[in-house]
C-alpha cells in the first residue's frame, strides 16, 4: 500500500472515502463526489442517533452506480473546540480499519474541515499518516493462505499542504514504520527470533537506518563479569547476545542512554510458569522492541541528539545448567544477588546492561523499558505503562513524551520503606522483594543506575494487545517506540 498527499480534487475517484465529522459544527461536503451525485444523509443518521460525529463513532455508508462501488466511513472527531492530535489518530485509525473490511483498492482520507478543529497542518499531517500505517499492520506472515493485499493506495485529500504538512506527514510514515518494526520483533515467535537472530536483525537496522551496532558475544560477556545476566542466560542452548546501538546526531553533547529488556523467550526457568502464561513470552522482548525502533526512528529523522541503547538478549530456559532458586551469585557491579525465584529474570539482564550503559557508555541520563512484572498489569491494568523514577524534571519529560504520541503513563511512588525491600539477608539484593512487585522491580533495576537522572517503564501490561483497537493491531503494540522518539526530540531541543 501506497501512500501519499494531494490537494482536494473532485475529479479523483475513489473506492473508499473517510470523511470526518464534529458532533457540535456542522460539516459541508457539498463538492465531494458521490456515485450518481449522492448526498450523504447526514440530518436523517443525526434524527435517528445513527451517527452523531462524537469521538469514537464511526459509521459507514456505501453508494452504488451499477458498475461501481464506493463505501463512505463517516468518523467522529467530537467537539472541535476539543480536538486533538490523539483524538484525530484514534479516530482515523479507527475509521481506516473498518473500512478496509469493505475491500477497496483506493481510500480518500479528507481532512479539510480538520483544520478548524485541529489548527496545526503538522499536526494533521503527522497523525494521520501516523495512523493510517500503524492501522495497516496486521500479524500474518505465517499464514500460509495470506491473501493479497487489495488496497493499492491512501491518498490524503488536504488544501492546505505547506511545508509544516509535509513534515508532518513524512515523520508520521517513519515513526510508525518504526513501530511496526517493533511489533514484527515481538511478534516474531521465539523459535525464529532468538537472541542471535534478533542481534543479526539490528546490525542491519543500523546500517539501513544509520546508527552504529556492537555486538558482545559471550566471551566478552564474561570479561565483562556480567555475572548476573550470564545467570539467566546459561540455562539456554541460544548463546546471549549483548547488543549496543550508538547514535550520534549532536557531536560533543550529552547522550540520552535506553536500556531494553530482552528476553526473546520467558519460560520461567525453574520457577516455571503454567503453560498459558508462556503462550505469550515471545514479548518478553518488548522493551528491547521499544528501543530498536526508538533508535530506528530518531536516526531516520536525524535528530540532533545523542543516544546510546542496549539490549542484554537471552532465553530464559530449563535445563542442568540452568541458576535455581536459592542461588545467590554476582553482577557486574559488585552487588551479590539471592535468588527467590528464577521467573523475577528481567531485572537480573537490565541491571548488568544498567551497569554497564552508566558506567562505560557515560550516558547523562538513562530510561530502561521492560515487560517486568505481572503485577504492573494489576496496577493500570494493560492501558498504561508504569513508570517510576529518581527525578521529577526528566519524569515530566517523559509524561510529555507519552502524551504527545499518546500513549498512557502513570508515576508510582518510591518510598523509603520500599527500598528495604529488595534488601537481603544472605546476599546484598533479593530478586524477589514482593508487594508491590512493580515497584520493587524497579529499584532493584535502579540500584544500579548510580546517581544520574533515571527512568524505569514496565509495559508488562501495554507491550501485548489481545484484539485490535483502533491504531493497535492484535499482538505485539510496539509500546514506547514514538515515546522514546519524542523524549530523544525533546533532549535535541
Ligand atoms: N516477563 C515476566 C513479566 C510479565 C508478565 C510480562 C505478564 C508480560 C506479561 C517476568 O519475567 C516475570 O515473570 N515476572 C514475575 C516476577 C515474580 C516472580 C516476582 C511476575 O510478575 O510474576
Ligand atoms: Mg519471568
Ligand atoms: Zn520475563
Amino acid at each position: 500500500m501506497k501512500i501519499t498527499y494531494n490537494g482536494f480534487d473532485e475529479n479523483l475517484l475513489f473506492e473508499g472515502l473517510i470523511l470526518p465529522y464534529f458532533q457540535d459544527h456542522e460539516v459541508d461536503y457539498g463538492g465531494v463526489t458521490l456515485l450518481n451525485n449522492n448526498k450523504l444523509p447526514i440530518q436523517y443518521l443525526k434524527d435517528k442517533e445513527l451517527f452523531l460525529g462524537k469521538k469514537g463513532e464511526v459509521h459507514s455508508i456505501s453508494f452504488s452506480d451499477g458498475d461501481r462501488n464506493l463505501d463512505v466511513m463517516l468518523i467522529g472527531l467530537g467537539k472541535k473546540e476539543e480536538l486533538t492530535g490523539n483524538v484525530l489518530r484514534k479516530a482515523v485509525g479507527k475509521g481506516y480499519r473498518e473500512l478496509k473490511k469493505k475491500k477497496p483498492t483506493s481510500i480518500g482520507v479528507y481532512l479539510n474541515h480538520v483544520v478548524e478543529g485541529l489548527k496545526c497542518s503538522y499536526a494533521i499531517g503527522r497523525n494521520t499518516a501516523e495512523a493510517i500505517v500503524m492501522t495497516d499492520y496486521k500479524f500474518d506472515s505465517y499464514k500460509t493462505d495470506n491473501k493479497k493485499e487489495l488496497l493499492e493506495e491512501v491518498t490524503l485529500l488536504f488544501d492546505g499542504i505547506d511545508e509544516e504538512f509535509k513534515n508532518g506527514f513524512e515523520e508520521g510514515i517513519s515513526i510508525g514504520n518504526s513501530t511496526i518494526l517493533a511489533r514484527v520483533l515481538v511478534n516474531e515467535p521465539a523459535n525464529v527470533l532468538t537472541p542471535t537472530d534478533l542481534a543479526e536483525r539490528v546490525k542491519n537496522l543500523g546500517v539501513e537506518k544509520g546508527f552504529e551496532v556492537e555486538v558482545y558475544e559471550l566471551e566478552k560477556i564474561q570479561e565483562l563479569k556480567m555475572e548476573s545476566y550470564l545467570s539467566v542466560a546459561k540455562g539456554s542452548a541460544e548463546p546471549p547476545k549483548f547488543i549496543i546501538m550508538r547514535y550520534t546526531g549532536n557531536p560533543g553533547g550529552e547522550t540520552l542512554g535506553l536500556v531494553g529488556k530482552g528476553l526473546t523467550y520467558d519460560s520461567g526457568g525453574l520457577s516455571i510458569k503454567p503453560t498459558k502464561s508462556m503462550n505469550t513470552m515471545k514479548n518478553d522482548m518488548g522493551g528491547a522492541s521499544a528501543v530498536i525502533g526508538a533508535m530506528s526512528a530518531i536516526a531516520e529523522n536525524k535528530l540532533k541528539v545523542n543516544v546510546t541503547a542496549v539490549v542484554a538478549a537471552c532465553e530464559n530456559m530449563i535445563s542442568g545448567r540452568s541458576y535455581k532458586p536459592g542461588d545467590i551469585i554476582g553482577s557486574m557491579g559488585g552487588k551479590t544477588i539471592f535468588i527467590g525465584n528464577t521467573d523475577a529474570e528481567g531485572r537480573l539482564t537490565l541491571i548488568d546492561a544498567m551497569y554497564y550503559i552508566v558506567n562505560h557508555e557515560k550516558v547523562a541520563k538513562v530510561v530502561d523499558i521492560a515487560t517486568l512484572t505481572g503485577a504492573a498489569i494489576h496496577c493500570l491494568g494493560h492501558t498504561a505503562t508504569v513508570g517510576i523514577g529518581n527525578d521529577d524534571e526528566f519524569f515530566d519529560m517523559i509524561d510529555k513524551s507519552f502524551n504527545k504520541a499518546g500513549e498512557n503513563i502513570w508515576r508510582m511512588p518510591i518510598f523509603e520503606e520500599y527500598k528495604e525491600l529488595v534488601k537481603h539477608s544472605e546476599a546484598d539484593l533479593t530478586n524477589v522483594a514482593g508487594s508491590p512487585g512493580t515497584i520493587t522491580a524497579g529499584i532493584f533495576v535502579g540500584e544500579f543506575a548510580g546517581d544520574i537522572p533515571w527512568i524505569h517503564l514496565d509495559i508488562a501490561g501495554t507491550a501485548w494487545a489481545e484484539k485490535d483497537k483502533d491504531y493497535i493491531s492484535k499482538g505485539g503494540t510496539g509500546v514506547g517506540v514514538r515515546s522514546l522518539y519524542y523524549l530523544a526530540k525533546e533532549m535535541a531541543e
